[in-house]
Protein backbone atom coordinates (compact mmCIF):
# COMPACT_ATOMS: atom_id res chain seq x y z
CA UNK A 1 0.00 0.00 0.00
CA UNK A 2 1.33 3.61 -0.67
CA UNK A 3 1.99 6.01 1.66
CA UNK A 4 2.45 8.96 -0.23
CA UNK A 5 0.54 11.79 0.69
CA UNK A 6 -2.77 12.72 -0.80
CA UNK A 7 -2.46 15.28 -3.22
CA UNK A 8 -5.41 14.09 -5.17
CA UNK A 9 -8.60 14.39 -2.78
CA UNK A 10 -12.30 14.03 -2.85
CA UNK A 11 -14.60 15.94 -0.50
CA UNK A 12 -17.66 14.12 -0.06
CA UNK A 13 -20.16 16.66 0.99
CA UNK A 14 -20.08 20.17 0.57
CA UNK A 15 -21.83 22.00 2.97
CA UNK A 16 -20.67 23.68 6.10
CA UNK A 17 -18.04 21.24 6.71
CA UNK A 18 -16.77 19.79 3.35
CA UNK A 19 -16.95 23.77 1.84
CA UNK A 20 -14.46 25.39 4.09
CA UNK A 21 -12.26 21.92 4.04
CA UNK A 22 -11.93 22.29 0.34
CA UNK A 23 -10.94 25.94 0.49
CA UNK A 24 -7.81 24.96 2.80
CA UNK A 25 -6.71 21.91 1.21
CA UNK A 26 -6.52 23.55 -2.82
CA UNK A 27 -4.90 26.59 -0.72
CA UNK A 28 -2.14 24.02 0.73
CA UNK A 29 -1.70 22.83 -2.88
CA UNK A 30 -3.67 19.67 -3.03
CA UNK A 31 -6.05 19.13 -6.16
CA UNK A 32 -9.23 18.49 -4.74
CA UNK A 33 -12.32 17.75 -6.43
CA UNK A 34 -15.84 18.14 -4.59
CA UNK A 35 -18.31 14.96 -4.72
CA UNK A 36 -22.21 16.03 -4.01
CA UNK A 37 -25.27 14.54 -4.62
CA UNK A 38 -27.19 17.93 -5.38
CA UNK A 39 -26.52 19.07 -8.33
CA UNK A 40 -27.68 22.98 -7.48
CA UNK A 41 -24.85 22.98 -4.78
CA UNK A 42 -22.67 21.32 -7.70
CA UNK A 43 -23.77 24.12 -10.48
CA UNK A 44 -23.39 26.90 -7.78
CA UNK A 45 -19.89 26.27 -6.88
CA UNK A 46 -18.66 25.18 -10.59
CA UNK A 47 -20.51 28.98 -10.86
CA UNK A 48 -18.16 31.10 -8.26
CA UNK A 49 -21.32 31.24 -5.89
CA UNK A 50 -20.84 29.80 -2.47
CA UNK A 51 -24.04 28.33 -0.27
CA UNK A 52 -22.17 28.44 3.19
CA UNK A 53 -21.60 31.28 5.16
CA UNK A 54 -17.81 31.68 6.26
CA UNK A 55 -16.84 30.85 2.55
CA UNK A 56 -17.60 33.89 0.05
CA UNK A 57 -18.56 34.02 -3.80
CA UNK A 58 -14.62 35.40 -3.84
CA UNK A 59 -13.31 32.61 -2.27
CA UNK A 60 -15.07 30.18 -4.50
CA UNK A 61 -13.68 32.10 -7.57
CA UNK A 62 -9.82 31.71 -6.13
CA UNK A 63 -10.28 27.99 -5.56
CA UNK A 64 -12.12 27.30 -9.16
CA UNK A 65 -9.41 28.89 -10.52
CA UNK A 66 -6.99 27.60 -8.74
CA UNK A 67 -8.47 23.97 -10.30
CA UNK A 68 -11.28 23.13 -7.95
CA UNK A 69 -14.12 21.35 -9.39
CA UNK A 70 -17.31 20.26 -8.10
CA UNK A 71 -19.44 17.13 -9.36
CA UNK A 72 -22.03 15.32 -8.70
CA UNK A 73 -20.21 12.35 -11.23
CA UNK A 74 -18.46 9.36 -8.75
CA UNK A 75 -16.21 8.50 -11.05
CA UNK A 76 -13.69 11.33 -9.50
CA UNK A 77 -13.31 9.03 -6.84
CA UNK A 78 -11.58 6.54 -9.36
CA UNK A 79 -8.21 8.79 -9.45
CA UNK A 80 -8.37 9.83 -5.58
CA UNK A 81 -5.22 9.18 -3.01
CA UNK A 82 -7.41 10.30 -0.30
CA UNK A 83 -11.41 11.08 0.24
CA UNK A 84 -13.33 13.01 3.37
CA UNK A 85 -16.69 12.15 3.93
CA UNK A 86 -18.72 15.34 5.50
CA UNK A 87 -21.81 14.60 4.61
CA UNK A 88 -25.30 15.51 7.32
CA UNK A 89 -25.96 12.72 10.51
CA UNK A 90 -29.49 14.37 11.43
CA UNK A 91 -31.87 12.51 13.55
CA UNK A 92 -34.77 10.19 12.40
CA UNK A 93 -38.25 10.60 12.73
CA UNK A 94 -37.86 8.67 16.35
CA UNK A 95 -34.95 10.43 17.24
CA UNK A 96 -32.35 7.95 16.81
CA UNK A 97 -29.42 8.47 14.83
CA UNK A 98 -30.36 8.17 10.86
CA UNK A 99 -26.46 7.02 9.29
CA UNK A 100 -28.55 7.18 5.84
CA UNK A 101 -26.25 9.80 3.96
CA UNK A 102 -23.10 8.25 5.42
CA UNK A 103 -23.92 4.87 4.28
CA UNK A 104 -25.06 6.25 1.31
CA UNK A 105 -21.57 8.32 0.80
CA UNK A 106 -19.47 5.17 1.78
CA UNK A 107 -21.44 2.63 -0.58
CA UNK A 108 -20.10 5.54 -3.63
CA UNK A 109 -16.68 5.27 -2.42
CA UNK A 110 -17.22 1.59 -1.71
CA UNK A 111 -17.36 0.96 -5.73
CA UNK A 112 -14.04 3.35 -6.62
CA UNK A 113 -12.27 2.07 -3.73
CA UNK A 114 -8.77 1.21 -4.94
CA UNK A 115 -5.49 -0.25 -3.13
CA UNK A 116 -3.47 2.55 -1.15
CA UNK A 117 -6.24 5.40 -0.79
CA UNK A 118 -7.01 6.50 2.36
CA UNK A 119 -10.70 7.27 3.55
CA UNK A 120 -11.50 9.70 6.51
CA UNK A 121 -15.29 10.12 8.04
CA UNK A 122 -15.45 13.86 9.17
CA UNK A 123 -19.60 13.66 10.15
CA UNK A 124 -20.29 13.68 13.64
CA UNK A 125 -21.31 10.43 14.79
CA UNK A 126 -21.53 7.92 17.94
CA UNK A 127 -18.42 5.41 18.42
CA UNK A 128 -17.90 2.65 16.60
CA UNK A 129 -19.58 4.07 13.39
CA UNK A 130 -15.91 3.71 11.45
CA UNK A 131 -14.57 0.96 12.41
CA UNK A 132 -18.47 -0.83 12.08
CA UNK A 133 -21.00 0.24 9.50
CA UNK A 134 -18.36 2.67 7.53
CA UNK A 135 -15.70 -0.46 7.43
CA UNK A 136 -18.21 -2.93 6.75
CA UNK A 137 -19.35 -1.57 3.47
CA UNK A 138 -16.54 -0.50 2.29
CA UNK A 139 -14.89 -3.95 3.07
CA UNK A 140 -17.28 -5.09 0.71
CA UNK A 141 -15.31 -4.24 -2.11
CA UNK A 142 -13.07 -7.07 -1.46
CA UNK A 143 -10.03 -4.37 0.06
CA UNK A 144 -9.81 -4.86 3.97
CA UNK A 145 -9.22 -1.90 6.00
CA UNK A 146 -5.66 -1.04 7.50
CA UNK A 147 -4.62 -4.03 4.88
CA UNK A 148 -5.36 -2.65 1.42
CA UNK A 149 -6.44 0.47 2.16
CA UNK A 150 -6.48 3.50 5.51
CA UNK A 151 -9.12 4.13 7.33
CA UNK A 152 -9.97 7.01 10.15
CA UNK A 153 -11.58 9.29 11.70
CA UNK A 154 -11.30 13.14 12.16
CA UNK A 155 -14.33 14.94 13.66
CA UNK A 156 -14.82 18.39 12.24
CA UNK A 157 -14.38 21.26 14.54
CA UNK A 158 -15.96 24.17 12.65
CA UNK A 159 -17.88 27.08 14.29
CA UNK A 160 -19.45 29.07 11.63
CA UNK A 161 -18.96 32.62 11.90
CA UNK A 162 -15.83 32.45 13.95
CA UNK A 163 -13.36 35.18 12.63
CA UNK A 164 -10.61 33.90 14.98
CA UNK A 165 -10.66 29.93 15.10
CA UNK A 166 -10.72 28.68 11.86
CA UNK A 167 -10.02 25.30 9.99
CA UNK A 168 -6.07 26.14 9.65
CA UNK A 169 -5.55 27.03 13.44
CA UNK A 170 -7.96 24.96 15.14
CA UNK A 171 -6.64 21.68 16.45
CA UNK A 172 -7.36 18.81 14.71
CA UNK A 173 -7.88 15.61 16.10
CA UNK A 174 -7.22 11.61 14.53
CA UNK A 175 -7.65 8.51 14.72
CA UNK A 176 -6.95 5.49 12.73
CA UNK A 177 -8.06 1.75 12.45
CA UNK A 178 -4.48 1.16 12.79
CA UNK A 179 -1.52 2.91 13.78
CA UNK A 180 -0.28 3.34 10.00
CA UNK A 181 -3.90 4.61 9.30
CA UNK A 182 -3.25 7.64 11.95
CA UNK A 183 0.12 8.37 10.41
CA UNK A 184 -1.54 8.48 6.86
CA UNK A 185 -4.16 10.83 7.90
CA UNK A 186 -2.13 13.18 9.87
CA UNK A 187 0.35 13.09 7.17
CA UNK A 188 -2.69 14.12 4.86
CA UNK A 189 -4.13 16.85 7.55
CA UNK A 190 -0.85 18.32 8.30
CA UNK A 191 -0.62 19.94 5.32
CA UNK A 192 -3.63 21.94 5.97
CA UNK A 193 -3.94 22.62 9.57
CA UNK A 194 -1.60 24.12 12.10
CA UNK A 195 -1.61 21.24 15.03
CA UNK A 196 -2.59 17.37 14.28
CA UNK A 197 -3.56 15.19 17.68
CA UNK A 198 -3.02 11.95 17.02
CA UNK A 199 -5.59 9.34 19.45
CA UNK A 200 -5.53 5.39 19.56
CA UNK A 201 -8.42 4.81 17.30
CA UNK A 202 -11.76 6.20 15.69
CA UNK A 203 -13.38 5.45 18.51
CA UNK A 204 -11.53 7.50 20.72
CA UNK A 205 -11.66 10.62 18.07
CA UNK A 206 -15.55 9.47 17.51
CA UNK A 207 -16.30 10.22 21.72
CA UNK A 208 -13.45 13.40 21.48
CA UNK A 209 -16.57 15.26 19.18
CA UNK A 210 -19.31 14.24 21.39
CA UNK A 211 -17.32 14.73 24.47
CA UNK A 212 -16.88 18.59 23.41
CA UNK A 213 -20.70 19.19 21.66
CA UNK A 214 -22.21 16.92 25.44
CA UNK A 215 -19.91 19.50 27.75
CA UNK A 216 -21.42 22.32 25.67
CA UNK A 217 -24.99 21.30 25.87
CA UNK A 218 -24.86 20.35 29.49
CA UNK A 219 -23.49 23.94 30.41
CA UNK A 220 -25.71 25.86 27.90
CA UNK A 221 -28.56 24.13 30.03
CA UNK A 222 -27.12 24.88 33.69
CA UNK A 223 -26.87 28.17 32.73
CA UNK A 224 -30.33 27.93 30.77
CA UNK A 225 -32.18 26.40 34.05
CA UNK A 226 -30.13 29.01 36.19
CA UNK A 227 -31.49 32.04 34.32
CA UNK A 228 -35.00 30.75 34.89
CA UNK A 229 -34.44 30.82 39.10
CA UNK A 230 -32.24 33.70 38.72
CA UNK A 231 -35.47 35.89 37.72
CA UNK A 232 -37.86 33.89 40.51
CA UNK A 233 -34.48 35.21 42.73
CA UNK A 234 -34.51 38.77 41.42
CA UNK A 235 -31.10 38.61 40.44
CA UNK A 236 -29.27 39.35 36.83
CA UNK A 237 -27.53 35.97 36.39
CA UNK A 238 -25.76 37.72 33.56
CA UNK A 239 -23.72 39.68 36.28
CA UNK A 240 -22.99 37.14 38.04
CA UNK A 241 -21.69 34.95 34.91
CA UNK A 242 -19.63 38.35 34.18
CA UNK A 243 -18.49 38.03 38.02
CA UNK A 244 -18.00 34.48 37.89
CA UNK A 245 -15.69 34.47 34.73
CA UNK A 246 -13.23 36.20 36.93
CA UNK A 247 -12.07 33.22 38.31
CA UNK A 248 -8.91 32.52 36.18
CA UNK A 249 -9.28 28.84 36.59
CA UNK A 250 -12.02 25.95 37.03
CA UNK A 251 -14.59 27.77 35.26
CA UNK A 252 -15.82 28.86 31.72
CA UNK A 253 -18.82 30.79 30.88
CA UNK A 254 -21.83 29.63 29.15
CA UNK A 255 -24.65 32.01 28.50
CA UNK A 256 -28.28 31.24 28.61
CA UNK A 257 -30.66 32.19 25.89
CA UNK A 258 -33.98 31.34 24.01
CA UNK A 259 -32.90 27.73 23.73
CA UNK A 260 -30.43 25.78 21.13
CA UNK A 261 -30.09 25.50 17.36
CA UNK A 262 -27.98 24.55 14.68
CA UNK A 263 -26.58 20.81 13.57
CA UNK A 264 -24.52 20.14 16.63
CA UNK A 265 -25.90 20.58 20.04
CA UNK A 266 -29.46 19.67 19.89
CA UNK A 267 -28.58 16.69 17.99
CA UNK A 268 -25.03 15.27 18.30
CA UNK A 269 -25.68 14.08 22.43
CA UNK A 270 -28.21 12.49 20.83
CA UNK A 271 -26.13 10.22 18.81
CA UNK A 272 -24.66 9.53 22.21
CA UNK A 273 -27.96 8.91 24.09
CA UNK A 274 -29.47 6.94 21.65
CA UNK A 275 -26.79 4.45 21.10
CA UNK A 276 -26.33 3.70 24.42
CA UNK A 277 -29.86 3.38 24.95
CA UNK A 278 -29.13 0.26 22.36
CA UNK A 279 -26.80 -1.26 24.71
CA UNK A 280 -29.13 -0.94 27.95
CA UNK A 281 -27.97 2.12 29.19
CA UNK A 282 -29.27 5.42 30.11
CA UNK A 283 -27.43 8.84 29.35
CA UNK A 284 -29.13 10.91 32.36
CA UNK A 285 -27.16 14.17 31.44
CA UNK A 286 -28.12 14.18 27.99
CA UNK A 287 -31.90 13.67 28.55
CA UNK A 288 -32.07 16.37 31.09
CA UNK A 289 -30.12 19.04 29.35
CA UNK A 290 -32.31 18.24 26.14
CA UNK A 291 -35.41 18.39 28.45
CA UNK A 292 -34.57 21.85 29.84
CA UNK A 293 -33.12 23.82 27.26
CA UNK A 294 -36.09 23.13 25.04
CA UNK A 295 -38.36 24.62 27.48
CA UNK A 296 -36.63 27.97 26.83
CA UNK A 297 -38.75 29.28 23.78
CA UNK A 298 -41.90 28.76 25.83
CA UNK A 299 -40.44 30.08 28.65
CA UNK A 300 -39.61 33.27 26.79
CA UNK A 301 -42.96 33.10 25.17
CA UNK A 302 -44.28 33.24 28.72
CA UNK A 303 -42.12 35.89 29.94
CA UNK A 304 -43.15 38.36 27.30
CA UNK A 305 -46.46 37.46 28.25
CA UNK A 306 -46.09 38.40 31.58
CA UNK A 307 -44.38 41.59 31.17
CA UNK A 308 -47.15 42.85 28.93
CA UNK A 309 -49.88 41.78 31.47
CA UNK A 310 -47.94 43.71 33.95
CA UNK A 311 -47.89 46.78 31.71
CA UNK A 312 -51.95 46.41 31.15
CA UNK A 313 -51.46 44.67 27.84
CA UNK A 314 -52.16 41.52 26.65
CA UNK A 315 -49.65 39.15 24.43
CA UNK A 316 -53.18 38.13 22.66
CA UNK A 317 -52.85 40.25 19.60
CA UNK A 318 -50.16 42.31 20.76
CA UNK A 319 -47.43 43.02 17.79
CA UNK A 320 -44.49 40.72 18.63
CA UNK A 321 -41.50 41.69 16.31
CA UNK A 322 -38.83 39.15 16.65
CA UNK A 323 -35.06 40.14 15.79
CA UNK A 324 -32.36 37.48 13.97
CA UNK A 325 -34.38 34.41 13.75
CA UNK A 326 -31.31 32.18 12.50
CA UNK A 327 -29.77 29.73 15.27
CA UNK A 328 -26.57 31.75 16.24
CA UNK A 329 -25.56 35.62 15.70
CA UNK A 330 -23.85 36.46 12.55
CA UNK A 331 -24.87 33.23 10.13
CA UNK A 332 -27.84 32.73 8.24
CA UNK A 333 -28.11 29.08 8.89
CA UNK A 334 -31.39 28.61 10.25
CA UNK A 335 -31.64 24.59 11.16
CA UNK A 336 -33.08 24.04 14.54
CA UNK A 337 -33.49 27.28 15.07
CA UNK A 338 -35.04 28.09 18.56
CA UNK A 339 -36.71 30.87 16.90
CA UNK A 340 -39.24 28.45 15.18
CA UNK A 341 -40.86 27.32 18.98
CA UNK A 342 -41.31 31.08 19.66
CA UNK A 343 -43.12 31.68 16.36
CA UNK A 344 -45.14 28.05 17.47
CA UNK A 345 -45.91 29.47 21.48
CA UNK A 346 -46.67 33.03 20.10
CA UNK A 347 -48.84 32.28 17.23
CA UNK A 348 -50.99 29.57 20.26
CA UNK A 349 -50.78 32.97 22.32
CA UNK A 350 -52.59 34.95 19.26
CA UNK A 351 -49.78 37.35 19.41
CA UNK A 352 -49.11 39.02 15.70
CA UNK A 353 -45.75 37.60 14.98
CA UNK A 354 -43.19 39.84 12.54
CA UNK A 355 -39.75 39.21 12.40
CA UNK A 356 -36.54 40.78 11.01
CA UNK A 357 -33.12 39.20 10.23
CA UNK A 358 -30.54 40.71 7.73
CA UNK A 359 -29.42 37.57 6.96
CA UNK A 360 -32.55 35.64 6.30
CA UNK A 361 -35.21 36.73 3.57
CA UNK A 362 -37.72 34.11 4.14
CA UNK A 363 -38.73 32.55 7.05
CA UNK A 364 -41.32 30.04 7.40
CA UNK A 365 -42.72 28.09 10.49
CA UNK A 366 -44.93 25.10 10.15
CA UNK A 367 -45.69 25.50 6.49
CA UNK A 368 -46.97 28.96 7.50
CA UNK A 369 -44.45 32.33 6.50
CA UNK A 370 -43.47 34.71 9.01
CA UNK A 371 -43.74 38.18 8.09
CA UNK A 372 -40.21 39.29 7.39
CA UNK A 373 -39.75 42.96 7.62
CA UNK A 374 -37.45 44.93 5.51
CA UNK A 375 -37.31 48.39 7.26
CA UNK A 376 -36.32 47.90 11.14
CA UNK A 377 -36.98 51.04 12.69
CA UNK A 378 -40.70 51.59 10.96
CA UNK A 379 -40.78 47.97 12.58
CA UNK A 380 -39.82 48.99 15.67
CA UNK A 381 -41.69 52.03 15.87
CA UNK A 382 -44.57 50.31 14.94
CA UNK A 383 -44.59 46.98 17.17
CA UNK A 384 -46.11 46.54 21.06
CA UNK A 385 -42.49 44.67 21.93
CA UNK A 386 -39.09 43.82 20.12
CA UNK A 387 -37.57 40.86 21.27
CA UNK A 388 -33.77 39.74 20.73
CA UNK A 389 -33.19 36.16 19.66
CA UNK A 390 -29.81 36.79 18.02
CA UNK A 391 -27.53 39.84 18.58
CA UNK A 392 -26.46 39.77 14.97
CA UNK A 393 -23.16 42.35 15.00
CA UNK A 394 -25.00 44.61 12.83
CA UNK A 395 -27.85 45.28 15.21
CA UNK A 396 -26.96 48.83 16.79
CA UNK A 397 -28.57 47.47 20.21
CA UNK A 398 -28.77 50.98 21.80
CA UNK A 399 -30.53 52.17 19.13
CA UNK A 400 -32.79 49.44 19.00
CA UNK A 401 -33.48 50.27 22.68
CA UNK A 402 -34.00 53.80 22.01
CA UNK A 403 -36.85 53.15 19.05
CA UNK A 404 -38.89 50.17 20.08
CA UNK A 405 -41.73 50.83 22.90
CA UNK A 406 -40.55 47.78 24.58
CA UNK A 407 -37.76 45.39 23.72
CA UNK A 408 -37.63 41.85 25.76
CA UNK A 409 -33.65 40.96 25.30
CA UNK A 410 -32.89 37.36 25.27
CA UNK A 411 -29.07 37.58 24.87
CA UNK A 412 -28.35 39.74 28.27
CA UNK A 413 -26.50 42.04 26.02
CA UNK A 414 -29.19 45.05 26.44
CA UNK A 415 -29.86 47.58 29.11
CA UNK A 416 -32.34 50.65 29.58
CA UNK A 417 -35.67 51.39 31.26
CA UNK A 418 -37.49 49.61 29.20
CA UNK A 419 -35.70 46.39 28.21
CA UNK A 420 -36.58 43.42 30.18
CA UNK A 421 -33.75 40.50 29.90
CA UNK A 422 -34.12 36.45 30.16
N1 LIG B 1 -22.19 22.77 10.45
C1 LIG B 1 -21.40 22.71 11.49
O1 LIG B 1 -21.17 23.70 12.19
C2 LIG B 1 -20.69 21.41 11.87
C3 LIG B 1 -19.62 21.50 12.78
C4 LIG B 1 -18.95 20.33 13.11
C5 LIG B 1 -19.38 19.11 12.59
N2 LIG B 1 -20.43 19.05 11.73
C6 LIG B 1 -20.79 17.74 11.19
O2 LIG B 1 -20.35 17.63 9.86
C7 LIG B 1 -21.28 16.85 9.08
C8 LIG B 1 -21.74 17.65 7.88
O3 LIG B 1 -22.44 18.79 8.34
P1 LIG B 1 -22.69 20.07 7.43
O4 LIG B 1 -23.15 21.13 8.37
O5 LIG B 1 -21.53 20.32 6.55
O6 LIG B 1 -23.91 19.55 6.54
P2 LIG B 1 -24.54 20.28 5.25
O7 LIG B 1 -25.95 19.86 5.18
O8 LIG B 1 -24.19 21.74 5.27
O9 LIG B 1 -23.75 19.64 4.03
C9 LIG B 1 -23.77 18.30 3.73
C10 LIG B 1 -23.64 18.12 2.22
O10 LIG B 1 -23.58 16.71 1.96
C11 LIG B 1 -24.32 16.46 0.77
N3 LIG B 1 -24.68 15.03 0.74
C12 LIG B 1 -25.67 14.39 1.39
N4 LIG B 1 -25.65 13.07 1.11
C13 LIG B 1 -24.62 12.88 0.26
C14 LIG B 1 -24.08 11.73 -0.40
N5 LIG B 1 -24.59 10.53 -0.20
N6 LIG B 1 -23.03 11.90 -1.22
C15 LIG B 1 -22.50 13.13 -1.44
N7 LIG B 1 -22.96 14.25 -0.83
C16 LIG B 1 -24.00 14.13 0.00
C17 LIG B 1 -25.49 17.40 0.84
O11 LIG B 1 -26.07 17.62 -0.43
C18 LIG B 1 -24.83 18.66 1.43
O12 LIG B 1 -24.36 19.52 0.41
C19 LIG B 1 -22.39 16.47 10.04
O13 LIG B 1 -22.12 15.21 10.58
C20 LIG B 1 -22.28 17.51 11.14
O14 LIG B 1 -22.73 17.02 12.37
C21 LIG B 1 -21.09 20.18 11.34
Amino acid sequence: MTTSDADRLVVVGLGYVGLPLVVEAVRAGVSVTGFDVKGATVDGLNAGRSHVDDVSDAVVAEIVAAGFRATSDASCLDEADAVIICVPTPLDGDGAPDLGAVRAATATIRDHLHAGMLVVLESTTYPGTTDGPVREILEESGLVAGRDFHLAFSPERIDPGNPVWGMRNTPKIVGGLTPACTERAASFYGRIVDTVVRVSGPREAEMAKLLENTYRHINIALVNEMAVLSHELGVDLWESIDAARTKPFGFQAFYPGPGVGGHCIPIDPNYLSHHVKSLGYEFRFVELAQEISSRMPEYVVERLARSLTARGASLSGARVLLLGVTYKADIADERETPARDVVRALRVASASVLAHDPLVAEFSVDGSPVHMVSDLDEALGACDVAVLLQAHSVYDLEHIASVAPQVFDTRGKMRGPNVERL
